[in-house]
């Protein structure tokens, strides 16, 4: 008689007992699709990003419409103005191409759709960068003030949440005072809490024009190299009144994300960035890995490491083809 060992192979005889015994599922509405729209007559494919195109407000409703027929109800709007200026005028413009684009997405699908919007300032600063410029920097109070105006145009055209990914200390409280002077308060604020200066935005600045003309993002995105300070602004823009913490990028930052879980009891985000999705995009295309799988299994990585909400531009192809059904 051998010696009895523990046999985990057992629960994996059989797919009812595999289903049975999962810790982990990724289910539609944990997903939120980014999109762009510009003031194009008609949708510009984005190069860098198979599958993602600029939309127009027409295209941004069709696309928006078809989707959220197959169950997809959750997004967030990126704005490509037509013009850039130092003070970022489009930014906090009430009839700025991002409150435009919320109206006309109500008067298509009214609350069948729920709207976030990105409040930043790059893709409306004649630098790209994302605060205003004084003294050679980016002067954090002055850009405050402006995401601030920017995230009460949104909810006022209609938003649903806001979402600042900007990185200016202080900008979760200012907004949250903003939009409650502004009887507002019942919108949540979803702060991009942890966000590294990465290298795997460079798709996105394409997408949503917004490279940096000169310099780069770490005056004010996080260190890569940093754990522990990733805890710290958590907290921080948890105490200021945000209401969902995000990590991004996704799948390099794991670490981070299960830090907060554990750091928090708010409710994660997990941003898979266009970079992401690029490597992904095109490895597929060269037949190298299966899309769907691949996505799959990266989506149940970000809910395992603790996010209820993962944004990816993949959502929308996976419930065109059905990759979460069954
Ligand atoms: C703007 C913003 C960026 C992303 C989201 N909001 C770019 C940046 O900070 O340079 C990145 C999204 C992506 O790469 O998919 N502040
Ligand atoms: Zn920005």
């Amino acid at each position: 008689m051998s010696i009895p060992f523990y046999r985990p192979r057992r629960l994996r005889m059989n797919g009812f007992l595999r289903e049975a015994v999962a810790e982990t599922q990724v289910f539609k509405h944990n997903l939120m699709l980014p999109l762009f729209v510009a003031d194009n007559d008609k949708p510009e494919p984005i190069g860098a990003m198979p599958g993602v195109s600029q939309h127009s407000i027409q295209s941004l409703c069709d696309e928006i419409e078809g989707l959220v027929e197959k169950g997809l109800r959750s997004y967030i709007l990126f704005g490509v103005p037509p013009k850039k200026d130092p003070k970022a005028a489009g930014a906090t413009d009430p009839d700025g191409i991002v409150p435009r684009a919320i109206r006309a997405v109500r008067e298509r699908v009214g609350k069948e759709a729920f709207i976030a919007t990105d409040v930043c300032l790059c893709s409306y600063t004649d630098t790209g960068h994302c605060g205003v410029i004084e003294n050679e920097d980016v002067a954090n109070d002055p850009s405050v003030e402006l995401l601030a105006l920017t995230a009460l145009a949104h909810a006022q055209a209609g938003a649903d949440m806001v979402a600042p990914s900007d990185m200016m200390d202080g900008r979760v409280q200012r907004i949250r005072e903003t939009l409650d002077e502004h009887s507002l308060s019942h919108i949540p604020l979803m702060s991009y809490a942890v966000k590294y200066a990465s290298a795997l935005y460079g798709p996105f600045r394409h997408a949503a024009d917004s490279a940096p003309q000169f310099g780069d993002r770490r005056g004010y995105q996080m260190d890569f190299r940093n754990r522990r300070e990733a805890v710290r602004e958590a907290l921080l823009d948890a105490e200021e009144g945000a209401d969902i913490l995000m990590v991004k990028p996704g799948l390099a930052y794991l670490d981070i994300l299960s830090d907060l879980r554990e750091a928090t009891e708010l409710p994660l985000a997990a941003y898979q960035v266009s970079g992401e999705y690029s490597m992904i995009r095109f490895a597929a295309q060269a037949d190298a890995i299966d899309e769907a799988k691949v996505v799959r299994e990266l989506w149940t990585s970000f809910r395992r490491a603790g996010a209820q909400i993962i944004l990816t531009y993949h959502a929308a192809e996976a419930v065109r083809q059905g990759w979460l059904d069954g």
